[in-house]
């Protein structure tokens, strides 16, 4: 009988946890889509694409000739190497893919796709300095 009651609250106990899981608010950025599933959500440049540019900044820094990622990344890169709204006119864009007479990035290796859509999807939201 102690069994079936401790099992009973194990379920309980299960039922309970879940109902908060359900019951959760969504995040605080969290950015309704227009229900369209193929819609992208709304990009942050701090928190998904800046984080991007650890494996750039070993060179793109202060005093070089290619774009400096380390500091005001954004306003560097807004200074002729993104054109927001465009992605396929970028040069920032078209260095990950290696196009267009623009060398590819990282030298030699580039990147893959999910990442460059990360950046290419980011410029043609906006290039937003969110
Ligand atoms: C090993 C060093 C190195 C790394 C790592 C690197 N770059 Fe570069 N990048 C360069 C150099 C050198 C140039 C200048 C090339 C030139 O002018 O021909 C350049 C140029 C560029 C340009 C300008 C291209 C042009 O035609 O004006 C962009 C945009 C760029 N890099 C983006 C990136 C991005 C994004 C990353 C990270 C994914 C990255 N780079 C990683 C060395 C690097």
């Amino acid at each position: 009988m102690k069994k079936l009651i401790r099992i009973l609250m194990m379920v309980f106990i299960g039922f309970a946890i879940n109902a908060c899981y359900y019951d959760a608010f969504p995040e605080d950025d969290y950015v309704p889509g227009d229900g369209d599933d193929g819609e992208t959500e709304l990009l942050s440049y701090q928190d998904d694409i800046e984080p991007l540019w650890v494996q750039c900044t070993g060179c793109h820094k202060e005093g070089g000739d290619a774009p400096n990622m380390l500091d005001d990344s954004y306003d560097n890169l807004l200074d002729g190497y993104v054109i927001p709204f465009d992605a396929d006119a970028s040069i920032l864009y078209k260095s990950l893919l290696g196009i267009d007479g623009v060398e590819l990035m990282p030298p030699g290796s580039g990147w893959p796709t999910s990442k460059s859509n990360l950046v290419r999807d980011w410029i043609n939201q906006g290039a937003l300095d969110n």
